[in-house]
């Protein structure tokens, strides 16, 4: 099967690094966690469009797991990943083994305060920690030029961007938009454990999203009446449960007034258990939209 070159150490994927740059040639680094879906393949797309190089991290990055048996369901599938990220023209893989980023006696973490207090961070306590520890080593690693995150992960891809600022990484932070689902479920690795039921009733949180995109538009600006609305929404899907249904300021992620005054991110996080038949696994999905209230 066809796949790209693979580098699995570090001080490999530096060297390259270093030889691309001499070369002066860009390289953007796009950065997973395998079980690739066409959500991911559209960041190799944006990433191509700003450099020469296209890189991809696999690595299931077991410190941002706050719960075990989540990491140990997540779904790994190595050589249908390099097919995939051959068949889009990924120049190369990096896929360390988790040892070589976690060096035997590791104490060293990467920790963005505030915006990591909040929304997801909130309910998955170490998450984020685990995510811009991370990066941060993949960053260093593959010393790339610009650096590709979905905004369907918002919160993940504003504490990114602050922690590149922080710490000066010199890396340009993309964000690239949500790929979907013909019927509008945000693509997410974590779909395929849904049962057909909860599949099915998965679809609230774009409805929730639609509802209050629609009411803005009608000239509503109540924080308050407007997160009633999606509530309401995805409270008619039965096997939903919210985390979460937030407004806040996209950049800051602070709350957001009473009455919006300006563009406002709605995220939401919901869980759906498994369906009457007990088809299916439990299912966190999150999803978000910027709502831009006119005038
Ligand atoms: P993972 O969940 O594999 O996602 C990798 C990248 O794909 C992230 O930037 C995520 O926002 C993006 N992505 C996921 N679903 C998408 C969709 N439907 N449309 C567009 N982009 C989508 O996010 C992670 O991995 C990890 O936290 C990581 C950043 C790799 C650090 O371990």
């Amino acid at each position: 099967m066809l796949s790209p070159p693979i580098v699995t150490t570090v001080r490999e994927l530096q060297a390259r690094a270093d030889g691309e740059r001499a070369a002066g040639r860009r390289i953007a680094l796009v950065p997973t966690m395998g079980a690739l879906h066409a959500g991911h393949m559209s960041l190799v797309k944006a990433a191509r469009e700003h450099a020469d190089r296209v890189w991809m991290s696999i690595f299931v990055n077991p410190t941002q797991f706050n719960d075990a048996k989540d990491f140990d369901a997540y779904p790994v599938d190595l050589a249908r990943d390099l097919a995939l990220a051959a068949e889009h023209g990924v120049d190369l893989v990096f896929n360390p083994e988790a040892r070589e980023l976690y060096p035997e006696g590791a104490k060293t973490w990467v920790d963005v305060e505030g915006l990591t207090d909040a929304l997801c961070g909130a309910s998955r306590p170490g998450h984020f920690r685990g995510v811009t520890t991370v990066v941060s080593k993949l960053l260093l690693a593959a010393r790339p030029h610009v650096a590709v995150f979905g905004e369907k992960d918002f919160q993940q891809c504003a504490v990114i961007r602050r922690m590149v600022a922080d710490l000066g990484f010199g890396v340009e932070i993309i964000g690239a938009p949500t790929v979907r689902e013909p019927d509008g479920l945000a693509l997410s690795s974590r779909n395929v454990h849904l049962g057909p039921e909860a599949r099915a009733q998965a679809l609230a949180l774009v409805r929730g999203l639609d509802a209050a995109e629609a009411a803005v538009a009608r000239g509503e600006r109540g924080r308050d009446a407007l997160l009633a609305r999606v509530e309401a929404e995805i409270g008619r899907a039965p096997l939903a449960e919210i985390d979460y249904a937030e407004l806040r300021d996209p950049d800051s992620l602070e709350p957001a007034p009473a009455q919006l005054a300006g563009p406002a991110l709605l995220a939401l996080a919901v869980e759906f258990r498994p369906g009457p038949g007990g088809q299916g696994k439990r299912v966190r999905l999150i999803d978000n939209r910027v709502l831009a209230p006119a005038g």
